[in-house]
């Protein structure tokens, strides 16, 4: 990692930071973005308006609006993260070009003190350039594993071999010989067609530009993802900063989706480690039949759970009009939304059903919550396959969603012995990671390298 000599921070040093605007992305570099200004930076966030954070719950940031404030304009986003993807490739030049433009008129304005350096998504690749032709220092945000991007950095040789285009005769259930922790199904299963899907042309020019950046900070920590950081520094040998964002400040205020507490006082009366808490992330959506089987799932297993159907998860579905009435029962609460780390903290939650987004991964690895793993595609099925296989403190629900399989997978993980070993061990995890924040630790060590990194940045400023 980063070796720096420390220096102190002057309140009048500032960052810029430029989220991608989705809440799986949103979430780490507000995160971020805190942890940051309580280390004595002053704030500014560039937004697009679509998914603009809500800067009243952060008084003390600076909030600049950026590439969609006009609606003729080409780099408008689009509200679906593929087509949004898409856009961002096909659209480059117009967005790289208002960036360029609006960037150096807040480079040029000397009221809100000296600019340090620009933080962007790891997806905004096309800041890099723009940032080097300004002279201006640019780091990453990663808001995936260490995994996961060592995967993706090897899609085109993963594609030459074939993997992609398997399907169900070809023997999925082998693991890749370039990554024996992966299963051939978990590539099928990232969604991509090949090196050429405009998705992965994006996380092409992601992994190109993070190797040039001036350094990468991942959302992560060294005892989760030790074996990975050597082929990380290997790959991306710039300064690299692990740190486990939910253990300084919950996601909760930049949640674009109304927060519902009224679980807590029915949480207050179970018992602890009693309720499995079950959501599948921001964006993934399910069939009828699913949600059907979900719910049948629930309810066979005969555990109380907390199941947060977001308004949108089911396809055709505003909410809950699919399930027959009365299905649900006693036996637990459906919500549309809840503030999940509060959540996954209550000591009433003995598991998470997740899609093994990397944020909600992480929020579980931080509260030493045991995982059900269900994810949907791009970086899900490897997170789920590393919860599983290589940190072992989850079981991975690999055949889809049927009831019978779900009831038995919470039943396991809930209530019998090999789900008592996974519980074991995410608290060794979590006792790990409490240690590594400590000073002298990894987690600590990696913050107070990027606070000195960044502070000695010399940006001279726009002439
Ligand atoms: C997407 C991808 O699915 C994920 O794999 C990638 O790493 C980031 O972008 P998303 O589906 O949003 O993420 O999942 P995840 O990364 O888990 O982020 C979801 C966020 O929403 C978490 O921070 C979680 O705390 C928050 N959340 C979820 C809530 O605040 N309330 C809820 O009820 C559910």
């Amino acid at each position: 990692m980063a070796d720096q000599t420390r220096t102190s921070v002057n309140r009048n040093q500032r960052i810029i930071l430029f989220p991608i605007p989705f809440q799986g992305h949103i979430n780490p570099m507000l995160q971020l973005a805190n942890i940051l200004y309580s280390k004595g930076f002053n704030i500014t966030i560039l937004h697009t308006n679509f998914n603009a954070p809500k800067a009243s719950n952060y008084p003390h940031f600076t909030f600049q609006s950026i590439l969609d404030n006009d609606p003729e304009n080409k780099s408008s986003v689009s509200r679906d993260i593929h087509t949004f993807a898409q856009n961002l490739l096909f659209k480059q030049d117009g967005a790289e070009l208002a960036f360029r433009e609006e960037l150096k008129l807040l480079l040029s304005s000397r009221n809100d003190g000296h600019v340090l350096c620009l933080i962007t998504d790891a997806l905004w690749h096309f800041t890099q350039s723009v940032a080097d032709s300004l002279n201006l220092p640019r780091l990453v945000l990663r808001t995936s594993s260490l995994f996961c991007t060592i995967v993706y950095a090897s899609i085109p040789v993963l594609d030459d071999l074939g993997y992609f285009k398997l399907s169900d005769n070809n023997h999925l259930e082998k693991l890749v010989p370039e990554f024996p922790v992966l299963k051939l199904k978990d590539i099928v299963k990232m969604g991509l067609k090949g090196k050429k899907d405009p998705v992965a042309e994006l996380i092409g020019n992601m992994v190109k530009n993070m190797k040039t950046s001036s350094g990468i900070i991942w959302n992560s920590f060294k005892e989760l993802e030790e074996s990975e950081i050597e082929t990380i520094l290997d790959k991306f040998p710039v300064p690299n900063f692990l740190i486990p964002f939910p253990k300084y400040i919950t996601a909760a205020s930049s949640s674009l989706l109304e927060l519902d507490r009224t679980c807590f006082p029915w949480l207050d009366q179970q018992p602890p480690n009693s309720v499995l808490y079950v959501s599948f992330g921001s964006i993934g959506q399910v069939e009828v039949k699913d949600h059907l089987e979900i719910a049948h799932g629930l309810v066979d297993s005969k555990q109380p759970f907390l199941w947060v159907v977001r308004p949108g998860f089911v396809n055709g579905s505003t909410w809950l009009e699919a399930l027959p009435d009365g299905l649900m029962g006693e036996g637990g609460r459906v919500v549309k939304w809840v503030p999940q780390q509060e959540v996954l903290a209550h000591k009433a939650i003995g598991a998470f059903w997740t899609h093994s987004g990397w944020n909600s991964t992480l929020e579980s690895v931080c509260e030493g919550v045991p995982m059900i793993c269900s994810p949907f595609r791009s970086d899900q099925p490897l997170d789920a396959r590393y919860v599983s296989d290589v940190s072992k403190v989850g079981v991975y629900l690999e055949n889809g969603w049927q009831r019978d399989e779900i009831a038995n997978a919470i039943r396991k993980i809930m209530t019998n012995k090999v789900g008592e070993e996974i519980r074991e061990r995410s608290k060794a995890l979590k006792q790990k990671l409490d240690a590594s924040l400590d000073k002298g630790g990894s987690s600590y060590e990696s913050l107070e390298s990027l606070v000195t990194y960044i502070s000695n940045f010399n940006f001279g400023g726009i002439i």
